[in-house]
C-alpha cells in the first residue's frame, strides 16, 4: 500500500502532522502511524511559549525535543511552532504595563533562545502566528500594544540572527480569497520589498464552517510564492458537519484542496493532529466533527487515500 510519506517523497513535497508529546511518549498506534505515514513534524503545543516556559524566564524543553528527537530518528522534516503568538504565553509575562524596553527585551530573548536551540533541527519555523486582525489591520495584541507595528518584522529579524531555518508568517483565514487574505499578502509583500527575512507563509487552513473554494487557495499560494516565497499548508483539517456530510464529501474536498495547493507550488502540507480522536477541532468549532485522516482507532479513511491520490497526479 503506497502511504502518504511515499506519495509525498514522489511528488517532492512534505507531509507531515501536528504531534503532541504525551501521545508521542504513551500511545504506539500513534507512534507507528506517524512514522508509517508522515515525514513531517510540528509540535501542537509544545513549543509555545506558555507550554515552555517554567516560572519567570526558565524553559523546560523536554516535550518540544522528544518531539524533534522522534521526527530526527524517523528522517522527518521538523515545522517550529511558534514564537510569537498572543495566546498561550506564561502567566508571569502578565502584567503588561512594562516598558516599552523591556517589554522588547522579554520578547527578544524568548524568540531567540527557542529559535537558537533548535538551530540546524528546526527546518521551518512560524516566527509569527496570527498578527493580522480579521477585520484589517494587525491585531490588537500585546506585542502591538508595548512595542508598536513594527515588532511583527522585529521578531523576523531577531530569527534570522540565531536561526538557518526558513522563517514563516502563519495565519488563518487568508487561506483563500478574502480581505484577510489581502492584508498578509500586503504584510508579507511589505517584508520582501523591505529585505525583512521572510522565507514564507503558512495557511493554516482549518475548514469547519464551509469551504474554501480549492482555485482560490490557488490562486492565493500563486501570488505569494510570485513574490519568492515558500508556502505551506501549516493546520489542515476538515470537519464533518457544515462544510462536508459524511466522510465521502470530506476525502473529496481534501484531494482538490490538496492537489490545488501543491499544483499551485505549496511544497509541504500539515494536518492538524494525526487522528481523530485527539483533535481540537470539534470543541473549538462547536461542531467540524472527525477532521482528519485517520479515524480514532487510526484506520485510514477515505480522505487519507484522497491525499495519497493528489500527491500521486
Ligand atoms: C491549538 C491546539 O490545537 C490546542 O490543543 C490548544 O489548546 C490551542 O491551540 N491556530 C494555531 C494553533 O496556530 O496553534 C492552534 O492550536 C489552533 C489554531
Amino acid at each position: 500500500m503506497t502511504t502518504l510519506r511515499d506519495a509525498a517523497a514522489d511528488a517532492g513535497v512534505h507531509v507531515g502532522a501536528a504531534v503532541d508529546a504525551d501521545s508521542l511518549r504513551t500511545d504506539t498506534d500513534y507512534r507507528e502511524t506517524l512514522a508509517r505515514e508522515f515525514d513531517a513534524v510540528v509540535a501542537e503545543n509544545a513549543m509555545k511559549w506558555g507550554r515552555l516556559a517554567t516560572g519567570e524566564g526558565g524553559y523546560d524543553f523536554a516535550d518540544a525535543d522528544d518531539i524533534v528527537e522522534f521526527a530526527e530518528r524517523h528522517d522527518m522534516y521538523v515545522r517550529g511552532h511558534t514564537l510569537v503568538w498572543h495566546r498561550m504565553y506564561p502567566e508571569w509575562l502578565r502584567p503588561w504595563s512594562r516598558s516599552e524596553a523591556e517589554a522588547r527585551r522579554l520578547l527578544r530573548t524568548h524568540v531567540q533562545t527557542v529559535a537558537g536551540r533548535y538551530r540546524g533541527r528546526v527546518d521551518a519555523w512560524d516566527v509569527v502566528n496570527e498578527a493580522v486582525a480579521d477585520d484589517g489591520g494587525l491585531r490588537e495584541t500585546q506585542w502591538l500594544e508595548a512595542l508598536g507595528p513594527d515588532y511583527v518584522a522585529e521578531a523576523f529579524e531577531w530569527a534570522d540572527a540565531v536561526s538557518d531555518a526558513d522563517l514563516f508568517y502563519n495565519d488563518y483565514g487568508a487561506d483563500g480569497r478574502s480581505e484577510k487574505a489581502d492584508e498578509v499578502y500586503e504584510l508579507v509583500s511589505d517584508f520582501v520589498a523591505r529585505g525583512v527575512p521572510i522565507d514564507g507563509v503558512g495557511l493554516q487552513l482549518h475548514v469547519f464552517d464551509e469551504q474554501v473554494p480549492p482555485a482560490d487557495v490557488a490562486a492565493n499560494v500563486d501570488r505569494l510564492t510570485d513574490l519568492g516565497l515558500k508556502v505551506h499548508v501549516t493546520e489542515l483539517d476538515v470537519g464533518i458537519g457544515a462544510a462536508v456530510d459524511d466522510r465521502a464529501e470530506q476525502a473529496d474536498y481534501y484531494r482538490d484542496v490538496v492537489s490545488a495547493a501543491v499544483d499551485a507550488g505549496a511544497d509541504t502540507v500539515v494536518t492538524w493532529g494525526v487522528d481523530d480522536g485527539q483533535s481540537w477541532l470539534p470543541v473549538a468549532s462547536g461542531g467540524g466533527e472527525n477532521p482528519l485522516l485517520f479515524d480514532e482507532q487510526f484506520r485510514p479513511k477515505p480522505a487519507r487515500d484522497a491525499v495519497v491520490d493528489a500527491l500521486s497526479r
